[in-house]
């Protein structure tokens, strides 16, 4: 009987935590100017914060390209409810000022993408 108390507690906090969390995302949509799905936008932050993209982008843009490409599963919605369409060209668009932004930071730290080799890269775009 005891048992039984205890379980239908833990139960119902854990409705309360995942309706808390739900709201949450719901009013945050509305805090923020949202983007449209090309990724222009006129907010100035990156799609995670900048301290996470600095070291984290690659993950970021793998798992993009697993969720579009094998799940079709193409917006990215951030946690302030901006949204952003999980392509390469997202990121080129909103970093567009800087055609180096990219190659730059590579060239200093030895890594070379290969994903220039299909995808059209940030020097060949025409902006
Ligand atoms: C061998 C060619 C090739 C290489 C190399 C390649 N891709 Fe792609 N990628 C594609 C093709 C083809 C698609 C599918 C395009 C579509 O669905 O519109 C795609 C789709 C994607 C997408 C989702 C849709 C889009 O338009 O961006 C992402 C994100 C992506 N690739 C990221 C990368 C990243 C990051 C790299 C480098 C680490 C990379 N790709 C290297 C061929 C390639
Ligand atoms: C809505 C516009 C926007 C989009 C979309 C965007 N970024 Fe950013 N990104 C920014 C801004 C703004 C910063 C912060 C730049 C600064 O303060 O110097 C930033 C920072 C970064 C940084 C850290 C740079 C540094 O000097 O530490 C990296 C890496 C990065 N972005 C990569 C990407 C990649 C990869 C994508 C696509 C998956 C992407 N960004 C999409 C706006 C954007
Ligand atoms: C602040 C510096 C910096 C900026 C800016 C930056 N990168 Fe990177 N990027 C790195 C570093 C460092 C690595 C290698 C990290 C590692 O191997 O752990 C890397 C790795 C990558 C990889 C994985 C490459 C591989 O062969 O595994 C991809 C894809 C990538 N970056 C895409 C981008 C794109 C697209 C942009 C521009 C929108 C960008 N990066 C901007 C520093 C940067």
């Amino acid at each position: 009987m005891r048992k039984n108390i205890l379980m239908s507690a833990w139960i119902a906090l854990a409705l309360l935590l995942a309706v808390g969390i739900f709201m949450q995302q719901e009013s945050g949509a509305g805090t923020e100017p949202s983007a449209t799905a090309s990724g222009k936008s006129e907010s100035t932050s990156c799609v995670y914060p900048k301290e996470f993209m600095k070291s984290h982008h690659m993950q970021v843009l793998d798992e993009w390209r697993h969720d579009s490409v094998r799940e079709g599963d193409r917006i990215h919605v951030t946690p302030d409810g901006r949204e952003f369409e999980k392509s390469l060209n997202t990121c080129l668009d909103c970093h567009s000022r800087n055609k180096m932004f990219c190659f730059m930071c590579h060239q200093y730290a030895n890594v070379k993408p290969t994903c220039w080799n299909c995808h059209l890269s940030p020097m060949e775009v025409t902006k």
